[in-house]
């Protein structure tokens, strides 16, 4: 049973996610990531990522936010017993046809992460969650008490967000000016058509959020867990950002363990 979502802003974005699914599906499908990542997991974890789950086999592993559901089918092969949660049904739905086709087992529920009502307490060795589901998140600290509820003290927490320094640009392709002040959390709310990435105005309202390197920190500290690591990683510009951000970093990670009560 999915539990019931009653954060307005969220079932907004739920509706706009299921509609965009099948876009995002093609995306994916022109990338081939999905078909080799449980073979190969470096296409998906960064070097720093892939020194966390060097003995994650056999253990149980939850992905928060799931959409493409790449990480997932990483963790699966490497042999980890993995739950993925989403709040979009198309979304897992097309997952679950994906995972069928790899023949990888995986518990799918639909939730969303600021209610993991559907899953008891301390059952996992590790989360991951990460690569802009937080922007669609109106409660960051809701969002990481529940991970780190789920998680088995002593269990790691694992944050891998687009950088938030990515997110202040005006979509001007010749010159970086900033759209967005940095401190300006939102709500953002736009108009838009079912393609997230490539966005058009339209007819589904959405919600963003845009939380700063203090906020994420913070968050997982007041969680309960005790930070062990922070990477920023990456530099690759998709066409899709538009803003010449060439020398920004792409994402930041932060490696955290559920603290075991004294
Ligand atoms: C950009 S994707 C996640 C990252 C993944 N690597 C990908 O690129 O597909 C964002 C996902 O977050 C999910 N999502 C948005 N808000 C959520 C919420 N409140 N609870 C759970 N999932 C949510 C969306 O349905 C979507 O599948």
């Amino acid at each position: 049973m999915p539990s019931t979502i009653t954060n307005e802003m969220h079932l907004a974005n739920k509706k706009r996610w299921d509609a965009s699914a099948k876009r995002w599906a093609e995306c994916a499908d022109s990338r081939g990531i999905w078909k080799k990542c449980h073979e190969d997991p470096s296409i998906v974890f960064s070097p720093t990522v892939l020194k966390y789950l060097s003995d994650i086999k056999g253990k149980k592993v939850a992905v928060l936010g799931s959409g493409d559901n790449e990480a997932v089918f990483a963790l699966a092969g490497l042999g980890a017993a993995v739950t993925s949660v989403d709040i979009s049904a198309k979304q897992l739905q097309y997952a679950a046809e994906r995972a069928q086709e790899l023949d990888l087992s995986i518990q799918f529920i639909q939730s969303d992460v600021t209610n993991l009502s559907a899953i008891e307490d301390a059952q996992f060795d590790l989360i991951y969650t990460g690569g802009h589901v937080a922007v669609w998140v109106s409660e960051l600290q809701k969002y990481y008490q529940e991970a780190a509820r789920i998680l088995k003290p002593g269990g790691w927490f694992l944050v891998d967000e687009y950088h938030p320094f990515r997110r202040v640009w005006k979509k001007t392709s010749d010159v970086l000016e900033i759209q967005n002040e940095y401190y300006h959390r939102g709500p953002y709310e736009y108009a838009m058509g079912d393609d997230v990435l490539y966005q058009q105005h339209g007819v589904y309202t959405c919600y963003e959020f845009h939380w700063t390197i203090g906020d994420f920190i913070n968050a997982v500290i007041q969680a309960g867990c005790l930070i062990r690591e922070i990477d920023e990683h990456g530099t690759y510009v998709g066409d899709w950002e538009v803003s010449p951000m060439q020398g920004l970093p792409e994402f930041f990670l932060i490696v955290a363990q559920k603290q075991i009560a004294s």
